[in-house]
């Protein structure tokens, strides 16, 4: 029963970035909930309708493979979005949550691009050309979502709270 083939570390994989995607969309929205500011807002709805499609790109490579989609679970995401949550406990200002959740953001995609870079390497070696090229659009978005956010991240300005002198 032991796993032993790299068709079955893909499959494994997928399930677990199908059901870290389907993570992000909660977080996406949440996010974009909490923001007060326009272009930071757009930026969290663009890439929550972009995560759609990219869960349309990996059902598309379920079918492929002649399965039903089917999401394991993604420690790996949930554990980001765990640590927001207890972000919050810290009580942060609305600005500070801001600032945080953009880099929080940025995590995401970090993780996102190596999981699909590692997909695309094994659909390669798998001759499976159709899933490299789904796969490959889903990291190009993530690519193109951590540099916006990198942008947002290196333009916004925490004001600093007015203390004493000491
Ligand atoms: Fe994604």
């Amino acid at each position: 029963m032991a796993m032993q083939t790299i068709e079955e570390l893909f499959e494994h994989e997928l399930r677990d970035i199908y059901a870290g995607e389907q993570a992000l969309l909660d977080a996406l929205d949440q996010m974009a909930n909490e923001s007060t500011d326009r272009e930071i807002k757009k930026a969290y709805t663009q890439h929550r309708r972009e995560t759609q499609g990219q869960i349309k790109r990996l059902e598309k490579i379920f079918k492929s493979l002649g399965q039903k989609a089917q999401a394991s679970t993604c420690p790996g995401i949930e554990g980001l979005i765990k640590e927001k949550k207890l972000f919050i406990r810290e009580k942060p200002s609305d600005e500070l949550l801001e600032f945080y959740n953009i880099g929080a953001a940025q995590k995401t995609e970090r993780y996102e691009i190596t999981a699909y870079e590692n997909l695309i390497d094994m659909a390669d070696k798998l001759g499976m050309s159709d899933a490299v090229e789904w796969l490959e659009q889903n990291l190009q978005e993530e690519e193109a979502t951590l540099n916006r956010l990198k942008a947002i991240a290196s333009e916004f300005e925490v004001a600093e709270e007015i203390g004493e002198e000491v």
